[in-house]
């Protein structure tokens, strides 16, 4: 029986939340009232820039950046969102996975944050809170009577690629996930061997608009397992050891298709995986998550699917996919409504 959560929840509440895992320095300020979300501000610095003439995250580099850029990010959240001390009630920050020594600077800033302002402290596991990103979305008032459990989470990221049953909106059950390369690094990967630098997911998903997606056919990982689990790394060496055996003007001629090709094969396992993971376990929603989710085949597959099968997805809108701050703090709404906060001396970070 699907289940309406939460309606009842009517105290507006202000959650200041901070995210620094990888290479984004983010602050949001969101508030959560009757089950609905609303952003205040959501200001997210990226280091891509940065990164990119080195091909790829320099951990040191990057949580340098965090460092001098999370003061400025904070100051900028809490003027967009006209709310400081006075109005802020909880203080969110990501504690898990991700770069340590990234992941600490948000974390030490929270805990100070936390202990000056006398609020309670939640820590979030970043990966799970691009799930929450579709309480965002616009396409309902109140997204958690959308929301229907039991749920099917699809987590696709840069390090992530896992398949979620929520049993309600605080459990995580994974069923599925990749045995190799998560899908965005295959995306990264790809892109390098292509010679179209970092990050590799939005560059190949714009070269691919204009390539044929059937000229070169990309093996779809364990499509056929029997299991919910993922493999890309055999889809990026077979892509390795096509541009080895092409001449370099060819490849160069070709780079659009090859990006369409690869392209079509992730996603064609993803959305195969995922909706015969939905009918096994019978679930009522499929809820997407993460940075490839920005993916614009990957959505529209998703949807074309949906119809099909008369399932419902959800999908966060485009600028919640990626890592940011306001997603730390919708899972956090969840985390204060169970009470699992945390104590200032005793938050961890890990990099699993
Ligand atoms: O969730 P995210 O911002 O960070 C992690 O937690 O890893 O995801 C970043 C990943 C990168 O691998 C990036 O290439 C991929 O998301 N990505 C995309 C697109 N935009 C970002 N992959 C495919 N298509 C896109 N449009
Ligand atoms: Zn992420």
């Amino acid at each position: 029986m699907a289940n309406v959560i939460f309606m009842k929840h009517k105290k507006s509440i202000n959650i200041l939340a901070i995210e620094t895992s990888c290479d984004e320095t983010s602050v949001a300020v969101v508030n959560a009232i009757n089950g609905k979300f609303t952003i205040l501000s959501n200001i997210v610095s990226s280091q891509i820039k940065i990164h990119r003439k080195y091909g790829g995250i320099v951990p040191e580099v990057a949580a340098r950046n965090h460092a001098k850029n999370i003061i400025p990010v904070f100051e900028k959240a809490i003027k967009k969102a006209q709310a400081g001390k006075t109005k802020i009630d909880y203080i969110a920050v990501a504690n898990k996975p991700g770069l340590i020594t990234s992941l600490l600077v948000g974390v030490e800033t929270a805990k100070a944050v936390s202990y000056v302002w006398q609020k309670p402290l939640l820590a979030v596991d970043h990966v799970k809170a691009h799930l929450y990103a579709n309480w965002f979305s616009s396409a309902a008032d109140y997204q958690m009577s959308v929301v229907r459990f039991p749920s099917l989470g699809l987590i696709v990221s840069g390090g992530h690629t896992q398949l979620i049953y929520m049993k309600d909106a605080f459990s995580f059950k994974i069923v599925g996930e990749t045995l190799d390369d998560a899908a965005g690094e295959a995306f990264d990967k790809v892109a390098k061997i292509l010679g179209l630098g970092y990050p590799g997911g939005p560059v190949i998903s714009r070269m691919a608009d204009f390539g044929d997606e059937n000229k070169f056919q990309f093996p779809l990982g364990l499509l056929h397992s029997g299991d919910f689990n993922f493999s890309f790394s055999g889809i990026k060496t077979s892509v390795l050891y096509l541009t080895k055996r092409l001449d370099k003007r060819i490849i160069e001629r070709q780079r659009a298709d090859i990006c369409a090709g690869f392209q079509k094969a992730v996603v064609d396992v993803l959305v195969k995986k995922t909706y015969a993971a939905s009918k096994k376990f019978k679930t009522e929603t499929i809820l997407l998550g993460g940075g490839v989710t920005a993916n614009r085949k990957l959505r529209e597959e998703m949807q074309k699917k949906s119809l099909a099968e008369n399932i419902k997805v959800l999908i966060p809108p485009v600028g919640l996919c990626t890592d940011n701050a306001a997603i730390i703090a919708a899972a956090a709404y969840f985390k204060v409504r169970k009470k699992q906060f945390s104590h200032w001396s005793k938050i961890k970070v890990e990099s699993n």
